[in-house]
């Protein structure tokens, strides 16, 4: 740095800490030298939030919230959507951005979580990162629920009926409290007056807010690896761990990889097939909202069908309590339940690279079962697989493998004949 340079950050350093954070979170953070593929996700939710700020900030200056009807009898929010896509200079690229990029947060995020099932990430010390990564998600949930009521088409508006609708199944306060949501004894303009507010700013700064924490947890801990090694363990003479690199320049750059593949598939979906074949934006939702018109089929968008067959399969009423009760006790006992596993996993060994074939078979199973489930919830109940299988009690049997996978594994977890783990990281 040249002398000037120099003197301008002792300025900046004697106020605010900018060489000491640059320090202790990238130049000199270090992190496992194994980092394989599966540790592209963190970054690329990160980058995935950001696009969504962006666009979201860009779609906000033209969209409108007001569900009246404009002088050609169509609601004006999903004017103002229409206007975005044809008159907008640029405005149908932001918006596909947008709507591809809420489908791509989930596809991210499901994988970033998914290896935190395989290295066992969640496990001490890394408990309160996995409890705001939960957090994040169900927030996650109540942005891309909220966001999709805004275009107010018909499956934005028969979408939100049916799921407000479902709070009311809850006791004592539940007939109150979906009043509460939707302003209104309908899904109606009040509804989607506080479901923008909602989205455009309070879940946003709830989910910065979530991430920032997530990060900070990571940083205090340090990263899990895929040998699943406490890498803090073994350190050099300089004090630094013998298998960590510095996050910058290595991680940096290699993320930087990660984005460009990710781009390169991202773009191929807004430029070729936003529409995603009908799973990223639903068909009816091109048709206005129409408060007489139930379409034949309502189902939500695919990042939420796994959680919508759980809410299905409960069709026995229990304890004198209606089936839907227990159905909505079922989708929400399902995100639950994750926020749980730093203590149902009682396995000796971290990461699958050293754990026995209980917990492989396992998760095979469980991973396949989630994939039928969010299969099964884009149907409708009567689905049936090559017009012989009926679908619901596929969909009650896997959901209930949902819930035993996770019960049960204190017992097959510390029982499963795991591998010796190693003192360093194999590569
Ligand atoms: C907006 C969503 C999220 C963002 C931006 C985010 C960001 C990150 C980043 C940047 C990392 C470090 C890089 C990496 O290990 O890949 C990380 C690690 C981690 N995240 Fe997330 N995350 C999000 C959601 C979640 C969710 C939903 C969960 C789980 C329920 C989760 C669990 C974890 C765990 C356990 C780690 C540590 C992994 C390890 O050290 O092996 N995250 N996250």
């Amino acid at each position: 740095m040249t002398t000037k340079a120099q003197a301008v950050m002792d300025w900046i350093d004697a106020r605010f800490p900018l060489t000491s954070t640059y320090k202790a979170h990238l130049s000199e953070y270090y992190a496992p030298k194994n980092f394989n593929f599966w540790y592209f996700f963190g970054s690329l939710a990160l980058l995935v939030l950001v696009l969504q700020i962006v666009t979201g900030i860009f779609l906000v200056m033209h969209y409108k919230p007001d569900a009246s009807l404009n002088a050609s009898g169509v609601p004006v929010a999903f004017a103002s959507v229409e206007y975005i896509m044809r008159d907008v200079p640029g405005g149908w690229i932001i918006r596909y951005l947008h709507s591809t990029g809420a489908s791509a947060f989930f596809v991210v995020v499901y994988l970033h979580m998914f290896r935190g099932i395989l290295y066992g990430s969640y496990r001490k010390p890394r408990e309160l990162i996995w409890i705001f990564g939960t957090l994040i998600f169900l927030a996650l949930m109540a942005e891309a629920f909220m966001g999709y009521l805004l275009p107010w088409g018909q499956m934005s508006f028969w979408g939100a009926q049916v799921i407000v609708n479902l709070f009311s199944a809850i006791p004592v306060i539940g007939p109150d409290l979906s009043v509460v949501i939707r302003g209104d004894f309908v899904v109606s303009d009040a509804t989607l007056n506080r479901f923008f507010s909602f989205h455009v700013i309070a879940v946003p700064l709830v989910l910065i807010g979530l991430v920032a924490a997530h990060i900070v947890a990571l940083h205090e801990v340090g990263s899990n690896n895929p040998d699943g090694v406490e890498i803090k363990k073994k350190k050099g003479p300089d004090g630094h761990p013998l298998d960590g690199i510095p996050f910058h320049p290595y991680y940096t750059v290699k993320d930087i990889v990660g984005v460009v593949g990710f781009l390169i598939v991202f773009s191929f979906i807004v430029f070729f097939a936003p529409e995603g074949g009908g799973y990223f934006l639903e068909y009816n939702n091109f048709i206005p909202a129409d408060p007489l018109k139930t379409p034949p089929h309502i189902a939500p968008v695919w990042y939420f069908t796994p959680f919508y067959s759980l809410l299905r399969a409960m069709v026995w009423p229990l304890f004198g309590l209606d089936a839907k009760f227990w159905g909505v006790v079922a989708m929400g006992g399902g995100v639950v339940i994750i926020a749980f596993l730093p203590w149902l996993d009682r396995s000796p060994a971290k990461s699958i690279r050293y754990r026995g074939p209980i917990f492989k078979t396992l998760l095979t199973i469980f991973i396949i079962g989630f994939a039928i489930l969010g299969f099964l919830g884009t149907k409708p109940p009567s689905y049936a697989f090559f017009g012989v299988i009926p679908g619901a009690p596929v969909a009650q049997l896997f959901s209930l493998y949902y819930f035993l996978f996770f019960l049960t594994m204190p017992v097959w977890s510390k029982i499963d004949k795991c591998k010796p783990v190693p003192d360093r990281v194999t590569g």
